[in-house]
C-alpha cells in the first residue's frame, strides 16, 4: 500500500521509522517542506496553504492514505478528514492524547510543541474532551524543531542548554506524563527523559505509527507475508545536510531516494 507522509522537514521521518518497525509492506512517499521550515513560527493561513499544495502533490503520487506527520499542521487542520474532500488524512494529535490519557495517574499532562501548535490549543482541547479533570500544561519551544533539523548528529552545548531550559519548565508542574507534540522532538527524546527522569514521555510518532499500522492491517489487500518497505522522499530544498539528517533518522543511506520538488 502506498501512503503519503509530510512534514516541514525531517521530523515526520520519526513517524516513518516507527511505521517501518511495525509493518512489513508499505511504500512511503514523503514530502519535506524544507524550504519553508520551520512551520511553528508561521501564520495558520500560511500553513493551510502549504498543506493544501502538499496534499495535492501526495494525491498526485497515488497515495491511498495521507499522514500529516507534523504536530503544527495537525493542530491547525484538526478536521483533516473533512478537508479537501479527502477522507484518508490522519494527524498526530489524537493518538498521542489518547495514550497520555490512558497512562496518566495524577491527571497532570504536559505538552511540548511549536509556537503555533501551542497557540492553536488543539492538544489541550482533545485532552480535555477525553477528561475534563485533566490539568494540561502547554509549553512552546520555538527554536527546537529548527535545532533538530540542522543538528548533524552533534548538538552543541548551547543547544543542549536550550533544550534543558525548555524542558525544566515541567519539573515544577507535578506532571507525570509529557506529550512530545512535535515530530522532530523524538530525535532528542533521550535527552528530554534524562532531564525529566520520573515523567512518562509520549512520542506522537510512535502512537500515530501504531494507529496507522492498525488501519493498514485492516485493508483487505494488505499482505503481511510480503516484506517490502520503500521510501521516496521529495523536498522543497535539497541539501547535503538534509540527506545526512534524514538518513540518520532512518539509519540508512537515503542519498538515492531523495528528490527536489
Ligand atoms: N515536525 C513539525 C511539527 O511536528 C515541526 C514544525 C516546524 O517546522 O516548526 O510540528
Amino acid at each position: 500500500m502506498k501512503i503519503g507522509v509530510f512534514d516541514s522537514g525531517i521530523g515526520g521521518l520519526t513517524f516513518v521509522k516507527e511505521l517501518f518497525n511495525l509493518v512489513s509492506n508499505v511504500e512511503v512517499i514523503y514530502f519535506a517542506d524544507s524550504l519553508n521550515m520551520p512551520y511553528g513560527n508561521k501564520s495558520r493561513e500560511y500553513i493551510i496553504n502549504r498543506a493544501e499544495i502538499i496534499i495535492d502533490f501526495l494525491k498526485s503520487k497515488n497515495s491511498e492514505l495521507i499522514i500529516s506527520a507534523c504536530g503544527t499542521v495537525s493542530s491547525v487542520l484538526p478536521d483533516l478528514q473533512n478537508y479537501k474532500n479527502c477522507e484518508n488524512i490522519i494527524g498526530v494529535v489524537k493518538s498521542s492524547c489518547l495514550k497520555a490519557a490512558k497512562i496518566t495517574k495524577n491527571n497532570n499532562i504536559g505538552v511540548i510543541a511549536t509556537e503555533l501548535s501551542i497557540k492553536e490549543k488543539y492538544y489541550e482541547k482533545i485532552l480535555l474532551d477525553i477528561n475534563k479533570n485533566f490539568k494540561v500544561y502547554p509549553k512552546s519551544c520555538p527554536k527546537l524543531a529548527e535545532i533538530i533539523e540542522h543538528n548533524n548528529n552533534n548538538l552543541s552545548n548551547k543547544n543542549l542548554d536550550y533544550i534543558q531550559s525548555c524542558v525544566l519548565y515541567f519539573a515544577e508542574k507535578n506532571i507525570d506524563t509529557l506529550i512530545l507534540g512535535c515530530t522532530h522532538y523524538p530525535v532528542v527524546k533521550k535527552i528530554i527523559s534524562q532531564i525529566l527522569n520520573n515523567i512518562k514521555i509520549i512520542d506522537s510518532s510512535i502512537e500515530t505509527a501504531k494507529f496507522v499500522s492498525k488501519i493498514l492491517s485492516k485493508k483487505n489487500n494488505y499482505n503481511f507475508n510480503y516484506n517490502q518497505k520503500k521510501i521516496e522522499i521529495y523536498t522543497s530544498k535539497l541539501t547535503n545536510e538534509f540527506i545526512l539528517n534524514a538518513s540518520n533518522i532512518l539509519s540508512c543511506d537515503l542519498s538515492e531516494n531523495i528528490y527536489i520538488w
